[in-house]
């Protein structure tokens, strides 16, 4: 049954830096159409863990599938059935909205009908046609986030990968990027996000939360507040943390 295998697969997924280790022997399954929310502090490991199963670093050790491709064996096909928004956008800021989209495409290989046709849908989905012939610098962050998503996903991934987009970004801005991720979701796309904002473990499926490395807790987010008996997963953190 290929649609019941998981979209991500993580096995002992370990990386170091020399003696440190920044991802230490982490392991969780996805499953497709899934909100994955990957939550931590500053320095926990996420942006490490993100950048390995994009295909774009190296594990030290440990096994991840992304679409069933490894990420040890097939990194080059995952690159290209996948998106990813880096936490530092990727976006060109001296070319106008849709140039960076064109760029993007180009870099997709999409033929040139294709290109325009995904262009235009990308522009209208993320409200973006009335700014499209601005300099993408001079957007407001909370919309320069909005093109970042659109341009990870000109070729239509299975996976997105999301690393910490909304970094910076007002509340009502974040609630409406939350509310974009889950129309991608309900159509089957899988959402593989990272976060340091617990608040936002609410707008996830399932979480799991990342410290030094290592998972310390993973589920419904409802379900491990009630675990702990506690209010917020902000509250669940701490108390984890305090253990720890
Ligand atoms: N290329 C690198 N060389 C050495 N240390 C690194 C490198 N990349 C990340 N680290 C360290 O690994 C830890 C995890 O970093 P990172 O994955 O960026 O965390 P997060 O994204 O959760 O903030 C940090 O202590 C960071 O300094
Ligand atoms: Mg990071």
């Amino acid at each position: 049954m290929p649609n019941e295998a998981p979209a991500i697969k993580a096995e002992n997924l370990t990386r170091r830096f020399g003696k440190f280790i920044a991802v230490d022997h982490v392991s969780f399954e996805v499953r497709r159409g899934e909100v994955f929310g990957f939550l931590g502090a500053n320095g926990a490991g996420k942006t490490t863990a993100i950048r390995m199963l994009c295909g774009l670093l190296h594990p030290s050790g440990g096994e991840a599938w992304v679409s069933g491709l490894s990420i040890n064996q097939d990194s080059r096909k995952i690159r290209q059935r996948i998106g990813y928004m880096s936490q530092k956008f990727s976006l060109y800021d001296d070319l106008l909205v849709e140039e960076n989209l064109d760029f993007f495409a180009g870099a997709y290989n999409l033929s040139v009908a294709d290109a325009n046709k995904r262009r235009d849908e990308i522009l209208k989905r993320f409200s973006l046609e009335e700014v499209r012939r601005r300099l993408t610098k001079s957007l407001p962050l909370g919309w320069k986030q909005r093109l970042a998503l659109g341009s990870a996903m000109l070729h239509q991934p299975e996976v997105l990968f999301l690393d910490e987009p909304t970094g910076g970004v007002d509340p009502i801005m974040r609630r409406n990027f939350w509310e974009t991720i889950h129309g991608l979701a309900a159509q089957g796309t899988t959402i593989f996000v990272t976060t340091h904002y617990m608040d936002e473990a609410e707008y996830c499926h399932r979480i799991s939360i990342m410290n030094y490395g290592k998972i310390i807790a993973m589920g419904e987010p409802s379900k491990l507040k009630a675990e702990f008996g506690l209010p917020t997963i902000q509250d669940v953190f701490v108390h984890l943390i305090k253990g720890a």
